[in-house]
C-alpha cells in the first residue's frame, strides 16, 4: 500500500516539474518578463471561440478613466471619439522595440486588411506606448505610418502611461543593458480584442497568427 502511495507521490511530483518546465518555456517565448498576473491562463482562440468567454486577466479595468495625448499631440481620453468604437484592437509597446512590436503591429494590420471591409471598418487600432521618455506624440506619429493608416498612438506623460498599464494589466520595465548604446524595455505583449460593452473579447498571443485572429474576429463581429 505504502509503495503505491510513494508511486502516486513521486507522479505527482514529476507532473508538477513538467508543468513547471512548461510554463518557464511559455513565459520565455515572450516578448518579456513573465507578467505579474494571478491568472496567467489567456485565451487562445480556440478557447474565445469555442466557450465564448474566458477567464479574465485579474484585476483587469478596461472601462477605467485615463488621459493620455495622441499622437497628434491631442488629449485623449476614455470619452475620445477613437476611444467610442464599436471594437478596439490595443497593443502596448515601444516604438524603439527591435522586432515583437513591429510583428505585432504588422499582425493588427494584416487583420484588418483581410476582414470583410464592413467588419474592418468597426474596428479602431490603437498603440499605446509603455516608453513616454522616448516616445513622443511626433514619434508615434511617424512610426504608426508604418501600418494600418487607421491607427491611432497614445502616449503621456509617466505617470498616465503608468495608470493606463496598471488598468490594463500591462507589465513594462526599462532595462539598461551596458552593451547597448540605449536602454530597451521588457513588457508584456498581447493584442486586446475590446467589445463595444467595453468587455474583453480577446486576448492575442504571439503564437496567435493574422488569419487565426481574422477568422476569431470574423465571427465575434456582426
Ligand atoms: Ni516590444
Amino acid at each position: 500500500m505504502l509503495k503505491y502511495v510513494r508511486i502516486a507521490l513521486w507522479s505527482m511530483v514529476a507532473l508538477v516539474a513538467a508543468y513547471t518546465l512548461y510554463a518557464y518555456i511559455q513565459v520565455k517565448d515572450m516578448d518579456t518578463a513573465p507578467m505579474p498576473l494571478s491568472t496567467e491562463r489567456v485565451a487562445s482562440n480556440d478557447d474565445a471561440a469555442t466557450n465564448g468567454s474566458f477567464m479574465p486577466i485579474a484585476g483587469l479595468d478596461p472601462v477605467g478613466n485615463f488621459t493620455l495625448t495622441d499622437h497628434e499631440g491631442k488629449p485623449f481620453t476614455q470619452d475620445s471619439s477613437a476611444w467610442q468604437a464599436d471594437y478596439k484592437l490595443i497593443y502596448f509597446g515601444f516604438t524603439f522595440c527591435p522586432m515583437i512590436c513591429p510583428t505585432e503591429l504588422q499582425k493588427m494590420t494584416q487583420v484588418l486588411n483581410d476582414l470583410p471591409a464592413n467588419k474592418s471598418a468597426l474596428i479602431q487600432p490603437v498603440f499605446i506606448t509603455i516608453d513616454p521618455e522616448r516616445d513622443t506624440a511626433e514619434a508615434m506619429a511617424q512610426y504608426i505610418e508604418s501600418f494600418h493608416p487607421r491607427f491611432i498612438g497614445l502616449t503621456g506623460t509617466p505617470e498616465q502611461i503608468a495608470h493606463m498599464a496598471s488598468l490594463w494589466k500591462v507589465y513594462y520595465a526599462k532595462v539598461d543593458d551596458d552593451s547597448l548604446s540605449e536602454y530597451t524595455m521588457d513588457h508584456s505583449s498581447y493584442i486586446y480584442l475590446q467589445g463595444p460593452e467595453g468587455d474583453i473579447l480577446g486576448l492575442f498571443r504571439m503564437k496567435d497568427s493574422a488569419a487565426e485572429m481574422t477568422e476569431y474576429l470574423a465571427k465575434i463581429i456582426p
